[in-house]
């Protein structure tokens, strides 16, 4: 069975988000935060009290004492200096994993050469790569990771093919292998494809033949059909990692985890489960609860609840749908939320 892991999307995936999800569809093996980056030459404020908001006993590594989910902070960085900032402010907070990301193709970010930006810059890469392998050893890593009897910190990659070719992948791939992560996610996509467009599957395949490391696909995965499917392609798979399929069906990875064996030979992509509706009333409600107690005002409010309805919309009556997504007040947004739970 592959393992599923929750694909951070800024924005979506909040720390409330995890936490709710976790508790009540689970199935999901760990839960990537959106990327922390810099701002005003320190780790970004916000982004670090996301990750706080929730279940900081149970961050990296989940231990054996711990009943909790597993979170994998994430860092976006266009250099080994701001890299190296980014990583020991989480290593501080006590992150035992943290996942790299080469592969955000928001020009915002491409253009200041992070993201699927850095991917074309071999020593850039070669210099956050030698500095993980320091973090990574017990003797020569960074004072706050190598206290006396704890574990060194492990890193995972999270990339795309390149920005403009694929070629760029491959040409990091050799430096990459070299590196001791613990894993890379990979989105066979170019940066300049965004999320839409070919999948380039004949890339991946070249990459699963050539990569070293437990390898994990993301991309445009929606059904137990599809998860089943990368797992019969190809077995030395680590994992899939999901973001809109999670959004748009939470139940999705508890659906996979749920089949029996002979049930993952055929290809099945059911209706919802029987308790969808009132998992994701219960979901929302958290989340709804979390966003009256932090935010003020109805259009703070309501950004982060229309939030979560978002990628649903395969999944509620468009009607509905509409009038979450129109309301303007609270009691608009409340009177729609009514209306389905009459429907459920
Ligand atoms: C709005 C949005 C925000 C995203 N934020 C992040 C992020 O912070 N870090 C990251 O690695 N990927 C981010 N992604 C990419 C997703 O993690 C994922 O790679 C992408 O959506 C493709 O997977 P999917 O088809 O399963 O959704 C974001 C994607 C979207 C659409």
């Amino acid at each position: 069975m592959l393992k599923v892991l929750f694909a951070p999307l800024q924005g979506y995936t909040t720390g409330i988000y995890r936490k709710a999800h976790a508790e009540i569809f689970s199935g999901v093996d760990a839960y990537y935060a959106p990327f922390l980056r810099m701002e005003n030459g320190k780790p970004r404020e916000k982004d670090l009290r996301d990750l706080e908001s929730t279940n900081a006993k149970c961050a990296g590594f989940a231990d054996e004492n711990c009943a909790g989910y597993k979170v994998v902070p994430q860092i976006i960085a266009n250099s080994v200096d701001e890299f190296k900032i980014l990583a020991d402010a989480l290593i501080a907070k006590g992150y035992k994993e943290i996942d790299f990301n080469m592969g955000c193709p928001f020009p915002m970010q491409v253009n200041r050469h992070r993201g699927a930006g850095i991917l074309s810059d071999k020593q850039a890469v070669q210099q956050i790569m030698d500095e993980i392998e320091k973090q990574s050893s017990t003797e020569n890593g960074n004072a706050s990771a190598n206290v006396k009897g704890t574990a060194p910190v492990k890193f995972s990659v999270k990339m795309r093919l390149g920005q403009d070719s694929p070629d760029e992948a491959f040409a990091l791939l050799p430096i990459l292998n070299e590196a001791p992560l613990s894993q890379i996610t990979l989105h066979p996509r170019l940066g300049k494809q965004q999320y839409k467009g070919a999948i380039d599957f004949n890339s991946f395949e070249q990459f699963y033949n050539e990569c070293k490391h437990p390898l994990v696909y993301n991309g445009d995965i929606t059904s137990i059909t599809q998860i089943c499917e990368m797992e019969r392609k190809y077995p030395k798979l680590a994992g899939v990692m999901i973001g809109r399929g999670l959004l748009a069906r939470p139940s999705l990875a508890a659906e996979y985890k749920g089949l029996s064996d002979t049930n993952r030979a055929v290809t099945l992509n059911s209706a919802v489960p029987q308790d969808f509706f009132g998992k994701l009333f219960q979901m929302h409600q958290v989340i709804f609860d979390y966003a009256c107690k932090t935010y003020q005002g109805d259009s703070q409010i309501l950004s982060h609840v229309q939030s979560f309805w978002e990628y649903l919309e395969p999944s509620i009556p468009k009607k509905i749908f509409k009038k979450i997504k129109k309301a303007g007040k609270l009691s608009e947004y409340q009177e729609a939320i009514m209306e389905m739970r009459g429907l459920s």
